[in-house]
């Protein structure tokens, strides 16, 4: 098979966005809709691809900058047609050139290999619509071949009954593809370059031209507005929440789940309503998640659950633990098995030993801690002292009392205990308990202050 070379139209002003960025970088399920493109194009490894942008500057090129991808400006926009005639310098004669549009964000790679099964013949992929209308109209003749592609605005009545459309993704042979853009003119309604007219040149020299139909049908929709990119968001959901559900997912409603990013389950997991997630999330067999969760790049091991309404980025938790409800696990967060954090603690930049525990409203950052110590309620590592970071350390078996202030740098030695409400700013040693606080004194006879009523 000859070399794949991909070009992704990206030019479109995209007005009906009412954006001052880009239509191309506004997100679909967490990315923008040209990467879910310059992503499937990639998974096709081909020999090169070129971006062809115009609008929104260099933002385009700056968003997608770790792709090895050539950026070719559009100015001005004449039409699709003068838009990959931008990108041909770039391109290889014996290759075929496939076109995808940065604003067809869900094209399925599966697709496109079935368009390439046909090399050597012009290939476009079709829909049938019951509602055409917009689209450019797939023409026949009496044998059922394709003669040409005409736009509704040059249709004639009879030609805008045609129910199969053209997507706008096809596949050429690069040689001949460069031979009929140097020949478009733009004697149509638009006055534009179209590309679609390479259909009747390719008929014309004898090339076969060839249909392909997607899997499925929103693989194919464009964005073009707002309301448009959150029904295809829904779309897309919906895959996904399906693909769970087929691996063995329990999803107590799978139009309430967001993936952001890829989910990698085990065997029996559960997921409640109204979770969010992000980035790289893997859930080990048996793990649950309660309603509400935003579970960000975070790997959670065998049996652990998440109670509601906690939010867990950039964190590595082992097996049967118990987090949350209200939990805030921040980046930098390792937690062995066994680990209880309950509501209202925030940990950042931490390790956590085997079976310890902060249960009620703390702040633990910067902190090493080792196994079975029991973080009293209310404790805080005071890991920063206006211009650096230090670091708590709490050895195994202490017991930290209600309270506490951890001024860092400081090492609780193994098996102390520590007095509620102290603040401790000493290293502590091994075994002991130790307190700061004054002690409790009463005052006889003291009364407490009573209103004064003035005037009658
Ligand atoms: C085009 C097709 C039409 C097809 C439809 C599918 C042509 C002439 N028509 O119509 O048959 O049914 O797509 O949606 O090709 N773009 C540029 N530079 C330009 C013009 C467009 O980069 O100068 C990009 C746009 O950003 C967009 C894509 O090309 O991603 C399609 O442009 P659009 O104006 O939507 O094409 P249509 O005229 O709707
Ligand atoms: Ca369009």
């Amino acid at each position: 098979m000859n070399p794949l070379n991909v070009v992704i139209l990206a030019a479109g002003k995209g007005t009906r966005m009412y954006s001052a960025k880009p239509k191309v970088l506004h997100a679909l399920a967490g990315k923008p809709l040209l990467q879910h493109v310059l992503d499937c194009a990639i998974s096709l490894q081909p020999q090169n691809i070129c971006v062809v942008y115009g609008h929104g500057g260099e933002s385009v090129p700056q968003a997608m900058q770790h792709y090895a991808a050539k950026f070719v400006v559009q100015e001005p926009q004449l039409g699709t047609g003068h838009a990959v005639q931008q990108a041909m310098p770039y391109l290889a004669d014996d290759s075929q050139t496939l076109v995808l549009y940065g604003d067809v964000p869900l094209i399925q790679s599966k697709t496109l290999h079935s368009m390439q099964q046909f090399g050597g013949a012009l290939t476009l992929l079709t829909v049938n619509m019951v509602n055409p209308a917009g689209y450019g109209r797939i023409v026949r003749n009496a044998q059922g071949d394709v003669i040409s592609i005409v736009e509704e605005k040059d249709a004639n009545e009879e030609q805008r009954e045609i129910t199969e459309v053209n997507t706008g993704i096809l596949l050429a042979p690069t040689r001949q593809l460069r031979d009929w853009l140097s020949r478009l003119r733009t004697d149509n309604i638009q006055g534009e370059y179209y590309l679609t007219d390479i259909v009747g040149m390719a008929v014309e020299a004898g090339v076969t031209v060839r249909t392909v139909q997607p899997a499925h049908e929103w693989e194919i929709h464009g964005i073009n507005s707002k309301s448009q990119l959150a029904v295809l968001e829904r779309s897309w959901q919906q895959v996904l929440a399906a693909r769970l559900l087929a691996q063995g997912v329990t999803l107590a409603d799978p139009a309430r789940l967001d993936v952001r990013g890829s989910l990698e389950c085990g065997r029996d997991v559960e997921i409640d309503v109204g979770c969010i997630f992000e980035g790289e999330v893997k859930l080990g067999d048996n793990v649950q998640i309660g309603a509400y969760c935003i579970i960000k790049n975070t790997t959670l091991a065998e049996g652990t659950q998440i109670a509601p309404y906690s939010h867990l980025d950039g964190s590595n938790v082992g097996s049967a633990c118990r987090i949350g409800p209200y939990a805030r696990l921040r980046p930098g967060t390792m937690l062995h098995d066994d680990v209880h954090i309950g509501n209202f603690v925030e940990i950042k930049n931490s390790e956590i030993a085997q079976s310890s525990k902060a249960n009620h409203l703390s702040y633990i950052g910067d902190t090493t801690i080792g196994r079975r110590v029991n973080v009293g309620a209310g404790t805080i590592t005071c890991n920063y002292d206006g211009a650096h970071k230090h670091r708590t350390v709490i050895e195994d078996d202490v017991f930290i009392g209600s309270d506490t202030q951890l001024v860092a740098p400081v090492t609780v030695a193994r098996g102390s205990t520590i007095g509620a409400g102290s603040t401790i700013t000493r290293n502590t040693p091994e075994g002991e308990l130790t307190l700061s606080r004054s002690k409790q004194v009463s005052v006889k006879g003291w009364q407490r202050p009573v209103k004064q009523t003035t005037g009658k």
